[in-house]
Order: C-alpha cells, then sequence, then structure tokens
C-alpha cells in the first residue's frame, strides 16, 4: 500500500523525507517520490523502484534544499508504476505539489470536467484530478481551497499537500485512509504510518476522517471539514519501532487479517454507481456474453478456492455453467476449451508458474481470458484480455488472507453483472448489491464477534489431525480454512464435503478428534447437522461456524465460531475470516513463523 510523509521544522526536510519512507517500504510499492519547498519554489524528484534510487537521485536528500517538504511510495493502481504516475504530483501552475493514498472514485468525471477547464494531465492516476482542483479553487486561502476540493472528491483519501505561497507550511487531510501527525520540537511532521515517525517524535495526533490539518515548524491546527478548529488530543507511542513496522500487530498476516473490511470495500465500492455494478475495466460486451457456453476458472492454492468458492454464485445468478481446475492441472489435460470458453483466472501475484502457462494454454485454444489479480502490472494482468484488480493493497504475509476474500468478493460481483449484461431480469438484483454493499462491515462484524478464538486455539493447538467439513460454499470454505491452518501451524488438516465422510472418512474419528463444522446456509443446515451427529456419536469434538440464533447449531456443537448472516451466496467472503483466525492462533499457539512458514514462498514463480 502506498506510504505518505511530511516534514516541516529549521533542518533540512530531503533527509528526513527520505528516512520516513525507507520506514514505509516494507507495505510494498514500485515508485517513490519527494517534492520539497524552497524560497517560493517547489522542487519535485521521483523515481521507479526503490528508495534507494530516490537517495541516489537527490543525494541522500543533499542536492535538494528546503525545510519543508511532503514525500512518498506509491504502490500502482491507476496506471503503471513509472515516473509519470509517482508522487508528488505537481498543479499546472507548479504552485501545489500533492501525495495522496486511497482511490478517488470519482476521479475519472473529474478529470473529464478539468481536461474542459483548460488543465492538462501528466499522468494516468486518479490523484493527479485533486492537485488541480486544489489550484482552480485556490485564491489566496488554502483552507478553502482544500474544503472546496474535498467536497468535489468520493472515494478515501489521505492527503498531503504544500503551496509554494505559503512557505514552510503542510497540509494534510484524513478521508476513510490513516493520516498522523507527528508533533516535534521546532518541527513537525505527518505520516500515513507511526513507522515513519517514530525516530522523529513519540508524540502524535490521530486525525479522523474529514479532518484536515494545518502544520509549521512550531504549530499543529487541526479543522473539521466546515473549517472549524478541532481540539486533538496528543498521543505517546510505546511501541517499539520494529512493532510499529507491522502497524502494531505482532505478524503481518493478523494486519492483513484486519485489513480486510477495508481491502474488501477498496475493491467492492468503486464498481457500485447509482445502484449499479459496474466493470469499467472490462471489454466484454453483452454479445460477447451471450457467446459463452461455460466458464473455467483456473488458478493455485488459494486462488483456486476462491474459484470453487465463487462457482455457485456465478451459476446461481449468471446461469453459466462453471468448472474450475487447478492450474497445474488444466495446463497438462488437454481441456475443453475453445472460443466459446471465458477464462477467468485468478492470482494475487500475478506471477504464479502453472497459473500463467494454464492462460497461455486457453488463450491458444481461442479462449477469451479474464484476470483477477492484486499486483498491478503482473505478468498475468499483462497476458489477459481483460484484468479486474483487486485492490487488497500489498500483501506480505505468505498465507494469503485479503487477497483471497477480495478475489471472492469480485467474483461475486462478476457473477451479477454478467447476468446484468446478458439481460437476465433478476428481482434479486438491488439485494444483491445491497449484500455486496454490506460485506465489508459483515467482515469486521465476523472479526468482533470470535474473540473467543484465542482460547479456542488453546484447546486444539496439539490435535493431531483436522478435519473440516461443509457443504456447497461451507465445503468450498473449508478447503481454505484446512490450507490456512495447515500452511502456518503445520497440524495435518484436511477439508470434506459433509455428504462424503461416510464414504470413507469418518473411519478416521475417534475420541477428540477435531472437526470443524461450517453450518452457514440455512437451507443445508439439516443436513450438516446429521453429518455433525454423526461424528460426535464416535467421539469428535465439534467447533461449529454458524449465526449466533442458531439453536440447532448452537445446541449440538462444543464449541462455536459466528458470523452475521450473510446471503450464502456471497457469504464464503465473511465465514473464511473467522478460520483465518483460528489457523493463526493455533499457529501463535505453536510458536510457528507465521509470516514466513516454513517451505513456502510468497509467489511461486517456477513450476
Ligand atoms: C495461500 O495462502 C498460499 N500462499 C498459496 O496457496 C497461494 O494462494 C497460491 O500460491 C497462489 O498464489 P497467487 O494468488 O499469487 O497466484
Amino acid at each position: 500500500m502506498c506510504g505518505i510523509v511530511g516534514f516541516t521544522g529549521e533542518q533540512s526536510a530531503a533527509p528526513i523525507l527520505l528516512d520516513g519512507l525507507k520506514k514505509l517500504e516494507y507495505r510494498g510499492y514500485d515508485s517513490a517520490g519527494i517534492a520539497v519547498m524552497d524560497h517560493g519554489c517547489i522542487s519535485v524528484n521521483k523515481v521507479t523502484g526503490r528508495i534507494a534510487n530516490l537517495c541516489e537521485k537527490t543525494k541522500d536528500g543533499t542536492a535538494v534544499p528546503g525545510a519543508a517538504g511532503i514525500g512518498h511510495t506509491r504502490w500502482a493502481t491507476h496506471g503503471a508504476p513509472t515516473e509519470e504516475n509517482a508522487h508528488p504530483h505537481l498543479s499546472n501552475d507548479g504552485r501545489f505539489a500533492i501525495v495522496h493514498n486511497g482511490i478517488i472514485e470519482n476521479y475519472l468525471s473529474l478529470r473529464e470536467e478539468l481536461i474542459k477547464d483548460g488543465y492538462h494531465f501528466d499522468s494516468e492516476t486518479d490523484t493527479e484530478v485533486i492537485v488541480h482542483l486544489i489550484e482552480m479553487y485556490y485564491k489566496g486561502d488554502m483552507r478553502d481551497a482544500l474544503i472546496r476540493t474535498t467536497n468535489r472528491l468520493r472515494g478515501s483519501y489521505a492527503l498531503g499537500v504544500i503551496c509554494s505561497e505559503e512557505p514552510g507550511k503542510l497540509y494534510a487531510v484524513r478521508e476513510a485512509s490513516p493520516l498522523i501527525l507527528g508533533v516535534g520540537v521546532d518541527e513537525n511532521y505527518f505520516a500515513s504510518d507511526v513507522t515513519a515517525l517514530v525516530n522523529y517524535t513519540r508524540n502524535v495526533i490521530y486525525l479522523e476522517d474529514g479532518e484536515f490539518a494545518e502544520l509549521s515548524g512550531n504549530s499543529v491546527k487541526v479543522f473539521d471539514c466546515l473549517g472549524k478548529p478541532v481540539e486533538k488530543k496528543v498521543s505517546r507511542i510505546l511501541w517499539d519501532v520494529q512493532a510499529a513496522e507491522k502497524g502494531g500487530y505482532e505478524h503481518f498476516m493478523l494486519k492483513e487479517i484486519m485489513e480486510q473490511p477495508g481491502a474488501v470495500k477498496a475493491t467492492i465500492s468503486p464498481r457500485i454507481k447509482d445502484g449499479k455494478i459496474v466493470f469499467e475495466e472490462l471489454k466484454l460486451t453483452a454479445k460477447d456474453l451471450l457467446r459463452i457456453r461455460k466458464i473455467v476458472i483456473t488458478a493455485c492454492g488459494s486462488a483456486y478456492y476462491a474459484g470453487c468458492a465463487a462457482k455457485y454464485a456465478l451459476e446461481k445468478i449468471s446461469h453459466i455453467p462453471v468448472e474450475v481446475e487447478l492450474a497445474s492441472e488444466l495446463r497438462y489435460s488437454d481441456p475443453m476449451i475453445d472460443n466459446h470458453t471465458l477464462l477467468i483466472v485468478i492470482s494475487q501475484s500475478g506471477e504464479t508458474a502453472d497459473t500463467i502457462a494454464a492462460l497461455k494454454e486457453a488463450k491458444a485454444r481461442g479462449a477469451r481470458t479474464l484476470a483477477i489479480v492484486n499486483v498491478v502490472g503482473s505478468t498475468v494482468a499483462k497476458l489477459a484480455d481483460n484484468v479486474v484488480y483487486t485492490w487488497a493493497g500489498p500483501e506480505i504475509a505468505v498465507a494469503t488472507t485479503k487477497g483471497y476474500t477480495t478475489q471472492v468478493a469480485v467474483l461475486c460481483m462478476l457473477s451479477v453483472w454478467f447476468a446484468d449484461m446478458m439481460g437476465i431480469e433478476d428481482e434479486n438484483y438491488p439485494k444483491y448489491v445491497k449484500e455486496l454493499q454490506a460485506l465489508p462491515r459483515m467482515i469486521q462484524h465476523a472479526i468482533d464477534m470470535n474473540s473467543s478464538i484465542p482460547a479456542l486455539a488453546k484447546k486444539y493447538h496439539d490435535s493431531k489431525s483436522l478435519f473440516f467439513i461443509g457443504r456447497n460454499t461451507d465445503y468450498a470454505v473449508s478447503l481454505e480454512g484446512a490450507l490456512k491452518m495447515k500452511e502456518i501451524s503445520y497440524l495435518h488438516s484436511e477439508a470434506y464435503a459433509a455428504g462424503e465422510l461416510k464414504h470413507g472418512t469418518i473411519a478416521l474419528i475417534e475420541e477428540h478428534t477435531p472437526v470443524i463444522a461450517l453450518c452457514c446456509n440455512p437451507a443445508i443446515m439439516e443436513k450438516t447437522l446429521s453429518n455433525i451427529v454423526e461424528v460426535k456419536s464416535r467421539g469428535a469434538e465439534v467447533l461449529a461456524l454458524t449465526f449466533r440464533n442458531n439453536q440447532k447449531i448452537v445446541s449440538v456443537a462444543d464449541d462455536l465460531m459466528f458470523i452475521p448472516k450473510v446471503d450464502p451466496l456471497f457469504s464464503a467472503v465473511v465465514e473464511i475470516v473467522p478460520l483465518q483466525l483460528l489457523a493463526y492462533y493455533v499457529a501463535k499457539e505453536n510458536g510457528c513463523d507465521i509470516d514466513k512458514p516454513k517451505n513456502l514462498a510468497k509467489s511461486v514463480t517456477v513450476e
């Protein structure tokens, strides 16, 4: 995810900005830049790649004079990772520079409007509209210009702004993207993450959504969105520097689990406009979709399980038959794929060797291709005819969490979009849209409802084997739940379709064998309940995942995890969250290296 830093004081700003940017490197980025103000002029330096390149370009900052400035690390979303797209962005008249984290959802219409008004754009980013709006609205009063500008923006933004006519001043704005002010002695700072500040000050002010700040070397003023001054409390950071690099979490995996409400929101909300699902990035027409006889989804690991989970929504809502194939199998299977097939390829990294090979194979057979990818500009994204990016931000832990949930979210949205594009009249359309919009909130509820998971982990962490069972989407989520458990805790865990147990696996159930039973689909609840009774009568210890008021399951299970009520077609996005937490806490109990499990790599670039 992008990172922001800002400094004003008496010292030279550039070396401090570069140091702050280095502290933000762990978040992942593909370009970086700084803008420094000196004697009424703003100088901008940007590079692609590492901060080291920026240090080289600016001679560790010594070549850039000035005591106030802003810096940024960019993780590309809108536009490739190039110097032009890197931040800071300058206004046409050179008087303003900005850095931005987040996504401006209405940037296309603002861009058109600004072009009509004579502004020219140097980048493909959503961010650049902001700096031109500031230039347009600035009439000698930055606060007024910021209020007018932010009134025009939809989406999420943390902004750092400098204006050459206001020497020594920094402006910081927060809306749905973190931004923290650092209070020093004769110098002040801001950053998207305390990591960048702790070397300089431990006194911080947390901005709230809708607030903005004006900083100079000796003052920090905070205002609400109407420009009224706000009294803020100065808090003291007690974390050590290393902990802060994980945003205060012990592991990246836990941080990424907790980031899921925001990641799923960033993926879903820009694609819902006026109650309609829109995929502006797709080149598929109604005619193209009506020619498709089947969808083949291919991927590896969790991305494959995301496809398994979404198959139900895709078939039910879009009425197109769906096959889900492991990429490593599909590539050597002489697959029945032709120009009436839509191949959907899923990959967080976009660099998985088997996935790339399967995509190439399908293209060679004439399939239309659509990639769901997190890393912008990756190989899969470049090869596919169509790309839908998940906006999960960089995922550092090897075990995917927000990568998976954002992939399933995109597939659920595609089911509804395909149906609508093909002219399928569905009275449930508004309900589907509402359910999709509610998913980030439901994930947060699922996190909040399961504070007992660390205690459950203490009970189950030394089990020999764990079995995950469920039916339909519950089964698909079981597959991902079992994978999470085995890859980070090294416990043997397997997922079975609940109805399959009695065809063999039940032989393995003995006194106290843990069975994790997923029961989140009311239509088939009774069936899974029978399977729970079967394993219980052979001594199994049942840990059920269900709704809080589901008395039938609550009364029969030994232990419980909960999710809020969600349409079973989309519930995989929420159901997986307690299972991720369970795997995390079991691994923690077992003293495992959670972020870097043995034998595993984040991106599997070999066959
Ligand atoms: C999941 O936790 C794993 N890290 C792994 O299964 C992963 O999902 C798989 O290797 C696919 O990676 P990709 O999404 O980057 O293609």
